[in-house]
């Protein structure tokens, strides 16, 4: 598959956040003292990476936003929905990851920075009890008043492109249902007031039908459902998720398939956690953690193959745990024990203590998504990107493909497609041209 040539950054790429939290926070700010040279954005690919481009004697290597053309730092506006009314300077000092000498020089731009008031049915996230939130007579006219937020969003802060990364909160485990099928469907689930959607959805029904391309970045059902993937396809729009993969995961698809090509077997892998931050709190309910736990757990069955080694990984147990412990705020404990066993069957173990900060792993993320979705739009592709896999727990693909879970086969995807917008190569498989 080839694509279109891409169109360069013109003019202001505006970022809509649901949900001004401890990542959405870290981000903005993250981003704001980058573009004045007062902060590195470590983790970021777009911003630090490097791309091959040629080969044989015409390999060279390019830093990735000079392969590809994305959007620079200095063109990018912010807006958020929440439903609590703090700024984010006042959001940021609640989720309290960033110290005061980081807040300081950008307090001004942070405190201009106020959420428009979120949609929100309590019942999906049953820890928090919004004050900020708008009243609706349905949920059909809840999306309405969100596609009236985008509009006056992208007219004020000038943007000619929207993308949207999901920073709100887990919401409780919701099973795909009828109303998910078809746009139709959906579209009266919506006047009906289906309780199977969720305020997730409402967010990227909007998003897409306005076509801006969304991110789902917890592992909540937005929009990985038929009726969603056929309005992005639709809309021409680029979706992608979900649950960023930031901590302990990432430590699993990075240790994982270093198991494998050594060919160690598995007997057992038991995680778990503690953090204190408004996160935590809400995935201490154990309707919102079921959601988290599901996609934690698939990432070890892909990796490992069972399947093709069952001497190796055919029984393995498989644990994990969240515990909210308020005394660490967003500064992650995740400790994972792994039972392995080499020659002849010996065990042996391998201990994991990765003493990590939740926020400052996903920010770069939020921003990187926001630049290759915006890339991917341009473009010219529509429906989920595969290829954004790399930064995500549980991966949305598009139908009938296998999720990728090896942190190094996301990689080698990412890069590929990367190679192919700088005109090197055929598209891979993870993006659909539009028509
Ligand atoms: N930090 C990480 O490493 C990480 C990793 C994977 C996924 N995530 C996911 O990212 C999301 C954000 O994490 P966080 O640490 O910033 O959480 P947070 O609790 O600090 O922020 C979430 C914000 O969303 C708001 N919110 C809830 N429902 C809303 C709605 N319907 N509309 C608008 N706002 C709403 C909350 O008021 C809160 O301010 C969570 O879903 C989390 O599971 C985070």
């Amino acid at each position: 598959m080839t694509i279109s040539r891409i169109a360069q950054p013109d003019g202001t790429l505006g970022i809509l956040l649901p949900g001004l939290g401890a990542v959405a926070t870290t981000l903005v700010a993250g981003t704001l003292l980058a573009r004045r040279g007062l902060g590195a954005p470590v983790g970021s690919l777009t911003q630090l990476g490097q791309l091959k481009l040629g080969a044989g004697t015409r390999e060279r290597t390019v830093p990735i936003r000079e392969a590809v053309p994305l959007a620079p730092l200095t063109n990018l506006a912010f807006g958020a929905w929440d439903i609590f009314p703090d700024n984010a300077l006042e959001a940021a000092r609640v989720a309290g990851v960033l110290e005061e000498r980081h807040l300081a020089p950008i307090a001004e731009e942070l405190a201009s920075l106020r959420p428009m008031p979120g949609a929100f049915y309590p019942q999906y996230v049953k820890k928090l009890q919004g004050t900020h939130t708008k009243r609706a007579s349905s949920k059909a006219d809840m999306v309405a008043q969100l596609r009236d937020d985008i509009r006056t969003f992208r007219r004020n802060a000038g943007a000619t492109r929207l993308v949207a990364v999901w920073c709100a909160s887990t919401e409780v485990l919701v099973e795909p249902a009828a109303c998910h099928q078809t746009i139709a469907q959906f579209d009266r689930g919506l006047m009906q007031d289906d309780p199977a959607i969720s305020n997730a959805q409402l967010y990227a029904w909007a998003c897409l039908q306005e076509g801006v391309p969304f991110v789902n970045g917890s592992p909540n059902l937005a929009a990985d459902f038929p009726a969603a993937a056929s309005l992005a396809r639709e809309a021409g729009v680029p979706l992608a998720g979900k649950d960023y993969k930031t901590g302990q995961t990432l430590m699993k698809t990075i240790i994982g398939p270093g198991l494998k090509a050594r060919l160690l077997g598995l007997n057992g892998w038991f995680s778990t956690n503690i953090l204190g931050n408004r996160d935590g709190e809400v995935l201490d309910d154990i309707e919102s953690f079921r959601a988290k736990e599901r996609s934690k757990l698939g990432v070890l069955e892909q990796v490992l193959e069972p399947e093709r080694y069952p001497e190796l990984y055919g029984k393995f147990h498989h644990k994990v745990r969240i515990e909210y412990y308020p005394p660490r705020g967003d500064a992650k404990e995740g400790w994972d024990n792994i039972d392995l066993f080499g020659w002849l069957g010996y065990p042996m173990q391998l201990k994991i203590d990765f003493l990590c900060r939740d926020s400052i792993l996903a920010a770069p993320l939020v921003l990187d998504l926001a630049l290759l979705m915006d890339l991917a739009h341009r473009a010219g592709l529509s429906g989920t990107q595969d290829w954004l896999s790399f930064y995500f727990k549980s991966p949305m693909t598009q139908p009938g493909a296998k999720q990728v879970h090896d942190l190094f086969a996301q990689q080698r995807a990412l890069e590929a497609t990367l190679r192919a917008f700088a005109g090197e190569a055929p598209l891979a498989p993870g993006g659909e041209a539009r028509a």
